[in-house]
């Protein structure tokens, strides 16, 4: 039978590389996104992926859009909770709406996105969450402190939530790219990115999303089974957790 899987933010960046694997390994794939309608129908014509607009940062809006998903594919099986943002400033210059934003979304956007999807996966005995931290959630980052806890939170989100669906065969798993070759991390000063980050990637370079994305379809496989309440770096040997 064919499992269904939810990403979100999954039209751009990191996520779209997962949902392109997900359908490559055969998953019925929805991915969800905010903002860009222009990039989301250019991605769901060249992938042939159904796209859906809501903002995870509301809970209200994750219900909703989440029971559209299930109408047209039917109960989710695997859910990518992939969408995040930045807005990056030194702490000492960082607003209430710059912490806020991104605690919302990266962080509360986990609890929005999961818990409508968690008594199902419990009916069912079966479920696969795999939720995206980054780096910077375990080592912390300068001009992140918004971005750094949110994603630190994924993890221990991430780990509680693993003992809790342990019993009814729902793994829950952490992955924390590195630096990967998107939107987001190109956003960066290029001073700041050639001269304060490339240098301490032990691998030279910047990751592919697609390596990512391959992370993501062994974490949602059978053979991944085993495995929960981890957190899988792939940084390029930029920090060791
Ligand atoms: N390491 C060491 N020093 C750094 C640094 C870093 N990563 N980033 C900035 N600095 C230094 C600057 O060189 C500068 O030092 P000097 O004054 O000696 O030149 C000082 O800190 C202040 O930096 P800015 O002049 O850039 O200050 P600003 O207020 O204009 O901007 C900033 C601050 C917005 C934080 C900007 O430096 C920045 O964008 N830094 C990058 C932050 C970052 O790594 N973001 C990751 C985005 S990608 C992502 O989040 C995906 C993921 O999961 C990995």
């Amino acid at each position: 039978m064919t499992r269904v899987a939810l990403v979100s933010g999954g039209t751009r960046g990191i996520g779209a590389a997962i949902s392109e694997a997900l359908k490559a390994a055969g998953y019925s794939v929805a991915a969800n996104y905010a903002g860009n309608d222009e990039r989301a129908l250019a991605f769901k014509e060249e992938t042939g992926i159904p796209v859906f607009k809501w903002d995870v940062s509301s809970y209200d809006a994750c219900v909703a859009g989440i029971a559209k998903v299930e109408a047209e594919l039917g109960p989710i099986d695997v859910l990518v909770n992939n969408a995040g943002i930045t807005r990056d400033s030194m702490f000492h210059k960082m607003s209430p709406g710059q912490w806020n934003e991104v605690i919302n979304t990266n962080l509360t956007g986990l609890f929005n996105m999961t818990h409508p999807v968690w008594s199902g996966m419990r009916d069912r005995s079966f479920g696969r969450i795999i939720n995206i931290s980054s780096i910077n959630g375990q080592k912390g980052q300068m001009g992140q402190a918004n971005y750094s806890a949110a994603k630190a939170g994924d993890i221990g989100f991430t780990k509680a939530l693993a003992q809790e669906g342990a019993a009814k065969n729902i793994t829950v798993n952490a992955i924390c790219p590195g630096y990967i070759g998107t939107e987001m991390v190109l956003a960066v000063p290029e001073k700041v990115l050639n001269e304060r980050i490339l240098p301490l990637i032990p691998v030279g370079r910047l990751g592919q999303p697609e390596e990512i994305a391959r992370c993501v379809v062994f974490l949602a496989s059978d053979d991944a089974g085993f495995i929960t309440g981890s957190t899988l770096s792939a940084n390029g040997g930029q920090y060791f957790a």
